[in-house]
């Protein structure tokens, strides 16, 4: 046994956490090296939708190398088995005791598969706390939030944002300290209708996409309108932080559907091109822009990568919103599916 095995504080022991999906109003699209972003965004942590996530550890000395197993809602999962293996070499030079513990990881999350949540950001944030937490117990040593942000970001980029509560920002950018490495809370005081923004995610479809986030991302590489896509991401993301201080709906409004609706632009005209939105998708957005006109009420929509559609509003709306949901918008969903969200206040541990 080497010294530094025998250094270890703990011989086995469980962690838990339970972290939440974000949505981005700002959208990452497009990256370098291991997720390092082609431009910033902005993005806020949701409170009902999360993951939560064990790690049960226990010392092997026979251990040469990483040893875990992954259950995904208390069944054997290999295939993302195979995606951790590719997250764990990113981080073993980080985490060394990795080579001489054996991992159980258990894992589930509270919202369906393929409803437009990214289960990815909540899974690999709340993998990232276990983890942090584990190699707290075992040398002593504790990673700061945004460490720890850096490690999810090394499984998932949009994971980086989930480590935080509320309101995110990722990636660098002129007017403030925000970094390609990890994310950073937004600490500005923001206005109140800004804190308790209400998401209602609606089901157009449940099928899974075609054409997965990583192959999109790689498209951007020689994306004709790529330079444009950096400076437009540069310059809303200023534009939204503004606008979430002063509490000016219509600037959020104009700067999260132009957002979504750029995302899915520069899917329609990558080489090869696709979409992912649904005639249903494009009706929604339509009614939400015509009940919007017609009533004065702000709600907005973003969409994430695939067709499902986030309604955006302020809680003081929240019954004629809903009541819009319920009656104009249901019809155009798969099965009626929805989920009712909001802004969260991020991860907890659960002891
Ligand atoms: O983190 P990824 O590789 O799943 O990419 C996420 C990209 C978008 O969800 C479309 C935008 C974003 O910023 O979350």
């Amino acid at each position: 046994m080497t010294q530094k095995q025998t250094a270890y504080l703990r011989k086995e022991g469980v962690v838990k956490y339970t972290c939440p999906s974000n949505i981005a109003i700002v959208k990452y699209w497009g990256k370098t090296d291991i997720q390092i972003p082609l431009n910033p965004s902005l993005s806020f942590s949701l409170k009902h939708s999360f993951t939560q996530t064990s790690v049960s550890y226990f010392f092997d000395s026979a251990n040469k190398g990483l040893r875990f197993s992954f259950y995904f809602e208390q069944k054997k999962n290999e295939k993302f088995e195979q995606k951790l293996s590719v997250f764990f070499d990113r981080i073993t030079d980080k985490f060394s005791w990795l080579n001489h513990y054996n991992l159980k990881i258990e894992s589930q999350n509270t919202f369906p598969h393929s409803s437009g949540i990214a289960s990815s950001a909540s899974s690999y944030a709340a993998l990232a706390l276990c983890l942090s937490k584990i190699h707290q117990q075992l040398t002593g040593v504790e990673l700061s939030c945004e460490e720890i942000s850096n490690l999810a970001r090394l499984g998932s980029g949009s994971a980086c944002r989930s480590v935080f509560g509320g309101w995110n920002t990722w990636g660098e950018f002129t007017q403030k300290k925000s970094s390609n490495l990890h994310a950073s809370h937004l600490h500005e005081h923001l206005h109140a209708s800004f804190a308790d923004i209400q998401d209602t995610i609606l089901i157009v479809s449940k099928d899974k996409k075609e054409v997965s986030s990583t192959a999109g991302h790689q498209l951007m590489e020689n994306h004709p309108y790529k330079n444009g896509r950096i400076q437009q991401a540069n310059k809303n993301l200023v534009t939204l932080i503004e606008v979430l201080k002063n509490g000016d709906w219509n600037g959020f409004i104009e700067v999260a559907e132009s957002e979504a609706l750029s995302l899915h632009a520069l899917m329609m005209s990558s080489t090869p091109s696709y979409t992912l939105l649904l005639p249903n998708s494009i009706k929604i957005v339509q009614l939400i822009r015509e009940f919007r006109e017609q009533n004065k009420i702000p709600v907005c929509f973003t969409i994430d990568a695939g067709p499902n559609i986030h309604v955006l509003y302020p809680a003081r709306n929240k019954k004629e919103v809903n009541e819009f949901i319920q009656n104009d918008l249901l019809p155009y969903c798969d099965d009626k599916n929805f989920i009712n969200d909001e802004l969260g206040t991020g991860p907890t541990e659960i002891n």
